[in-house]
């Protein structure tokens, strides 16, 4: 049988990691698909740079473009990363009629229904579970393994990087920044590590999810996000007193009212949750169904060979269908154009949650009971209430509270009112509490 031609954009991680992959399973690639999968071509920026993977036979080009439109090449895999850059290239190769495999989860995030439209008008596929929780198969399990489930709830682990330092922070008594320094000497965290940190690669990753999910547009601008930085060693400690670990944890479920919630924040989970036991750079993903339960999927967020697995099995698939009608194949999404719906994104004072706050307070009589009015007043009941032993050489103490469920309206207005107290002397620390799946 003709090999089925293989364009690759990139060789960095990933692309070496892919490259190296189909050469080495190319056998039993071959005996899944009656076809070998061939790299042809591979573009990169600098031709001369030596290269782990072994490349002979495959043409060298600096012409990404060139790639995209060679009339020689059955499908793309865009591993260039970036928004402005890559969505010419993906654009170019579906514009020629070839189906596109990328890891790009920027580029879906900001610009994916554009380009999910116009692979659509080419006919063409444009698949993505490398961009999702790197070998972890999810888009594929949710868009088809669960498609007889509505979906109840997602609460994933998606960036490697923040939760290795939540888990050193945890195991090692450091600070975000001791935690952070440590991951970037050990390459996991860039020089900048602002798209880890700050989830916002959580967030493209779960704007992707949510869509698969529920059927919806994506809408990366709907999403509630904050990152680890604000998360101190000692909310750690004082979470793992009560029996809780912190993760950052990407989340979409239906909303309490109407609509759908999609937010990426640290959130405190039981130390016995499935989540809690995923620590260093691994991922997880743990979907509700209405039919099946609780499921978790769990494995290596990131890295070459896993990453790649993930670009390899797009790559069977699309390969399967090459110039099959569209409807043949799994809509992008997992649901067909006329059953998509854009939902009512549901803000995040609409949550409604249990919480952690961290108080920083006189050590005097009546704190308390100023603090408990405050929280009375807004109809929010404490499950737990402690002062912690002022830290070396402060006079204030930490008061730590945990809340029973309610909503982050009235905590939003609570805390105002608390952190305007005089007997308050710093900003109040507030970290949600998320119901997941124990073991
Ligand atoms: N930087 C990401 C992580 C992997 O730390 O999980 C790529 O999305």
């Amino acid at each position: 049988m003709e090999p089925v031609r293989i364009g690759i954009l990139g060789l960095g991680t990933v692309g070496g990691g892919t490259v190296a992959l189909l050469r080495r399973n190319a056998e039993s690639l071959r005996r899944r698909l009656g076809r070998p999968l061939e790299v042809t071509r591979v573009a990169v920026q600098d031709p001369d740079k030596p290269r782990p993977a072994d490349l002979s036979g495959i043409d060298l080009t600096t012409d990404a473009e060139g790639v995209c439109t060679d009339p020689d090449i059955d499908i793309v895999v865009e591993l260039v990363g970036g928004v402005d850059n890559a969505e010419p290239l993906v654009r170019a190769a579906l514009g020629h009629g070839k189906p596109v495999v990328t890891a790009n989860k920027a580029l879906l995030a900001e610009r994916g229904n554009e380009l999910f439209r116009f692979a659509g008008e080419k006919g063409v596929d444009l698949a993505f579970e490398a961009a999702v929780a790197g070998g972890i198969p999810i888009i594929k399990a949710l868009r088809e393994g669960l498609a007889g489930n509505r979906i109840q709830s997602v609460h994933a682990i998606a960036n490697g990087t923040a939760n290795y330092i939540l888990s050193r922070m945890r195991t090692q008594g450091l600070e975000f920044e001791e935690a952070l320094a440590e991951a970037q000497d050990l390459g996991y965290a860039e020089a900048d590590p602002t798209f880890d940190v700050d989830g916002i690669d959580a967030a493209h990753k779960l704007a992707l999810v949510a869509a698969v999910a529920f059927g919806t547009p994506i809408n990366y601008d709907a999403l509630h996000m904050e990152g680890i930085r604000a998360v101190t060693g000692e909310d750690i400690q004082f979470a793992a007193e009560m029996g809780y670990r912190i993760k950052l944890l990407a989340i979409t479920r239906p909303a309490v009212d109407d609509g759908v919630e999609i937010r990426v924040h640290p959130a405190l989970v039981p130390e016995s949750a499935m989540l809690a036991g995923v620590e260093g750079v691994f991922n997880a993903v743990e979907v509700v169904g209405d039919a099946v339960g609780p499921t978790l999927y769990y494995g290596p967020g990131a890295g070459a060979e896993p990453t790649a697995s993930a670009v390899v099995g797009d790559l069977v698939d699309v390969a399967r269908t090459l110039g099959a009608p569209p409807e043949y194949r799994v809509p992008y999404l997992g649901f067909h154009a006329e059953g998509m719906r854009e939902p009512r994104w549901a803000p995040i004072e609409e949550v409604e949650t249990e919480y952690y706050l961290r108080l920083q307070a006189k050590d005097q009589p009546g704190v308390l009971a100023q603090v408990t009015r405050i929280l009375a007043e807004e109809g929010i009941s404490i499950e737990a209430i402690r002062q912690k032993e002022p830290l070396p050489g402060e006079e204030d103490v930490p008061v730590v509270l945990l809340t029973h469920t309610t909503r982050e309206r009235a905590i939003r207005k609570a805390l105002a009112a608390i952190d305007r107290l005089d007997v308050i002397t710093g900003p109040s620390q507030m970290i949600r509490l998320e119901e997941v799946g124990t073991g």
